[in-house]
C-alpha cells in the first residue's frame, strides 16, 4: 500500500515511483511447492503489539496499530521457536536477532543465529541483495564482511539495521531450507512489560521474497475467530469441505507499474457497499484505481481495521449514522478520531449491558461479498471512558486522514470469514463461517501437521 505523510509531497511521490520502477514484484510459479498436496495447519493467535515495536516497510501505513495476528514456527538447526506477526501486506520476513546468549529459552523474543548451524548470511553480491529489496526504505548495501546489510524503519522514524540471511523454516511439516529473511539487530526497546514474545514478522504478499513466493505455496487460507481473535492458517492446497462453497473474486493485476498501486498486494475489485440491505449511492465515484494507481482495494492482515478513500467513507459514514442515530448516542467531539482515522464514535452508558442491534456493512466485490455484522462494526476504544460512558467507534475509517491512497481491508473485518488465497488461479475465495467452530474442527480432526 502507498502511504505518505503529506499528499502534496511530490518528492515522496517520485521516490515511491522510482522504487516501484526499480524493484518490481515478481510473480512466481507455484508449481513446485515443496509440500505439494500437503496441508500445513498453524494456529493463529492475537497479540497486542506495543506501538513502535514493528518496523514498517516504507510502503506501509504509518499509524500505530495494536492487535496483530501471530503464528508460531521454528527457524534454524536445531529449531528455535519463534512467534511472528502475519502480514499479507509485506514482502520480507524478518526476525529480531541477537547473538548475546549462549542458549535460548522459549520465551526469548530473539532468534540467535549463532546457535543455528544452517544460518547463512546473504552475500552482498547476490542478486537477492542487489535487486529484490523493495520493503527497505534505502537499498541494501555491503557491510564490512561483504554481507548484505539492510535497514528497516519503524513508525516513529527510528530504524533497525541487520543482515539478509537464509535459514531453515519449519511450519510443523518438512523443514524448508534456505528461506531468505532479515536478521535484524535487537537493540529495540521491548517496552516496559517484558511479557512479549514476538520475534518478528512473516511477509506474505506476492513479492518475490515473501514466504508465499519462496515456498511456492499454491494456496493459503485462514479463518479468524470473532470472539477471542484466535484462528487457523493453512498453507497449501486445502479441501475443507465443511466450510461450504466459497465465492470467488479475481485478484486484480496491473501490468504497468503505477506510483500508488502496490502490485505485490492482494488486490481485488470493489463494486459497492451496503449498509443493512441498502446499497450506497456511489454512482459519482469510481472505485477502481485511477491512472496513478490510487483507489486500489486490498486485503491486508497486517492492518487491524478497514480504511476507505474519503469520498466513499463520507457516504458510508452518513448512511451508518442515519441508521444508528435513533439507537445510539453519537459522541459530539469533532476533534476525536480513534487511531487518527476513525471519527464516527458513540457514547454507550457503562451500565448498558449490550449494544443495540446494529446495521451490517457489506463490501461487495466482483463475485463475492463480505458482510461485517453485529458488534464487529463497532470497537470499544481501550480506556476510552467519558463520564459514565464508554466510547465505541465505527471500525471503518477514512484513508485520507492517514494519507493513504487505497482501500485497505484489515483483519478485524475478516473475522468469521473463511479466506482462501488461490494463487494458481489468481483469485480470493470467501465464505461466512464461525471460525472458532471451524478451527476446532480442523485442529480436532488432526489436521495439525502435514497431510496427504
Ligand atoms: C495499544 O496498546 C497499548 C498497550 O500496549 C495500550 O495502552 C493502547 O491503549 C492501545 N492503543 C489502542 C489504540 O488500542
Ligand atoms: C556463539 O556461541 C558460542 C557457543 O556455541 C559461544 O562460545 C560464543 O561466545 C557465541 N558468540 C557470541 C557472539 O555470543
Ligand atoms: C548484546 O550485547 C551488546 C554489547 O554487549 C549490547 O549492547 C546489547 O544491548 C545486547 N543485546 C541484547 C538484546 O541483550
Ligand atoms: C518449542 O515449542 C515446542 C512446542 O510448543 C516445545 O515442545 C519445545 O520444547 C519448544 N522448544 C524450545 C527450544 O523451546
Ligand atoms: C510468552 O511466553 C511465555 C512462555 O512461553 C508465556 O507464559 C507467556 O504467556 C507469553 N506471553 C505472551 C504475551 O504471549
Ligand atoms: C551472529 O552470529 C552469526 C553466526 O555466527 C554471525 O554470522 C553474525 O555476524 C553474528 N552477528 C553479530 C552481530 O555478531
Ligand atoms: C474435496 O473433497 C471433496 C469431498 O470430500 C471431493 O469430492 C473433492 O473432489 C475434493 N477436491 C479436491 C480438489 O481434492
Ligand atoms: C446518486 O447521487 C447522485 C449525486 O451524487 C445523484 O445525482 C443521483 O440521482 C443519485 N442516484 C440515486 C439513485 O439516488
Ligand atoms: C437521524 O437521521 C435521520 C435521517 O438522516 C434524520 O431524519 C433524523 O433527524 C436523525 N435523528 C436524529 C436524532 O439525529
Ligand atoms: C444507567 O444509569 C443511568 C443514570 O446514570 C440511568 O438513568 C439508567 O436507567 C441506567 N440504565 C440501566 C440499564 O441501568
Ligand atoms: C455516574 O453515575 C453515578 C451514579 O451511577 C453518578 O453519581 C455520577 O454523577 C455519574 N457521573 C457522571 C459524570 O455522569
Amino acid at each position: 500500500m502507498r502511504a505518505h505523510t503529506n499528499s502534496t509531497n511530490p518528492c515522496l511521490k517520485i521516490l515511491i515511483f522510482l522504487i516501484l520502477q526499480t524493484f518490481l514484484p515478481f510473480m512466481t510459479h507455484f508449481k513446485n511447492f515443496k509440500s505439494e498436496a500437503k496441508i500445513l495447519t498453524l494456529p493463529l493467535k492475537s497479540q497486542v503489539i506495543p506501538s513502535g515495536y514493528l518496523p514498517r516497510p516504507p510502503n506501509k501505513l504509518r499509524f500505530h496499530h495494536n492487535v496483530s495476528l501471530t503464528v508460531s514456527i521454528t527457524v534454524g538447526t536445531p529449531p528455535q521457536n519463534v512467534t511472528l506477526v502475519i502480514d499479507t501486506g509485506s514482502e520480507l520476513s524478518w526476525l529480531h536477532c541477537s547473538n548475546n546468549t549462549t542458549n535460548r529459552v522459549s520465551s526469548d523474543p530473539f532468534f540467535n543465529p549463532n546457535l543455528s548451524s544452517s544460518y547463512t548470511p546473504i552475500s552482498c553480491s547476490s542478486t537477492t541483495c542487489t535487486t529484490r529489496t523493495r520493503d527497505f526504505p534505502i537499498p541494501a548495501s555491503c557491510d564490512s564482511n561483504n554481507h548484505c546489510h539492510a535497514t528497516l524503519s519503524y513508525a516513529d522514524a527510528s530504524s533497525s539495521e541487520g543482515n539478509l540471511a537464509s535459514d531453515s523454516f519449519g511450519f510443523g511439516g518438512p523443514i524448508n531450507p534456505g528461506i531468505v529473511f532479515g536478521c535484524m539487530d535487537s537493540s529495540i526497546s521491548t517496552n516496559s512489560d517484558g511479557d512479549f514474545n514476538t520475534t518478528g514478522l512473516m511477509g506474505m504478499n506476492l513479492g518475490s521474497l515473501s514466504l508465499v513466493s519462496q515456498l511456492k505455496i499454491p494456496k493459503f487460507s485462514y479463518c479468524i475467530s470473532g470472539s477471542d481473535f484466535s484462528g487457523i492458517l493453512l498453507l497449501g492446497e486445502s479441501n475443507i469441505s465443511w466450510v461450504g462453497s466459497l465465492n470467488y473474486t479475481p485478484l486484480v493485476q496491473m501490468s504497468t507499474p503505477l506510483p500508488y498501486f502496490d502490485r505485490a498486494a492482494y488486490s481485488v475489485r470493489l463494486m459497492g457497499i451496503k449498509v443493512s440491505d441498502k446499497l450506497l449511492n456511489l454512482s459519482n465515484i469510481i472505485l477502481a484505481p485511477d491512472h496513478t494507481g490510487a483507489g486500489q482495494t486490498m486485503f491486508d492482515l497486517g492492518t487491524q481495521f478497514t480504511f476507505l478513500l474519503g469520498p466513499v467513507y463520507s457516504i458510508l459514514r452518513e448512511e451508518f449514522l442515519s441508521q444508528t442515530n435513533s439507537t445510539l448516542r453519537v459522541m459530539d467531539d469533532p476533534n476525536f478520531a480513534f487511531q487518527l482515522a476513525m471519527d464516527l464514535c458513540y457514547r454507550v452508558p457503562l451500565n448498558q449491558s449490550k449494544l443495540p442491534e446494529l446495521p451490517s456493512v457489506s463490501l461487495v466485490f466482483d463475485g463475492a461479498e463480505m458482510r461485517v455484522s453485529g458488534e464487529q462494526v463497532l470497537y470499544e476504544v481501550p480506556s476510552g471512558i467519558i463520564g459514565n460512558d464508554s466510547v465505541y467507534c465505527f471500525t471503518f475509517g477514512n484513508s485520507d486522514l492517514l494519507g493513504v491512497e487505497s482501500f485497505i481491508i484489515g483483519h478485524h473485518q475478516q473475522q468469521n470469514m473463511w479466506m482462501e488465497f488461490d494463487l494458481v488461479n489468481s483469485r480470493v475465495g470467501l465464505a461466512h463461517v464461525q471460525c472458532d467452530l471451524v478451527s476446532q474442527k480442523v485442529l480436532g480432526y488432526g489436521y495439525l501437521g502435514p497431510h496427504d
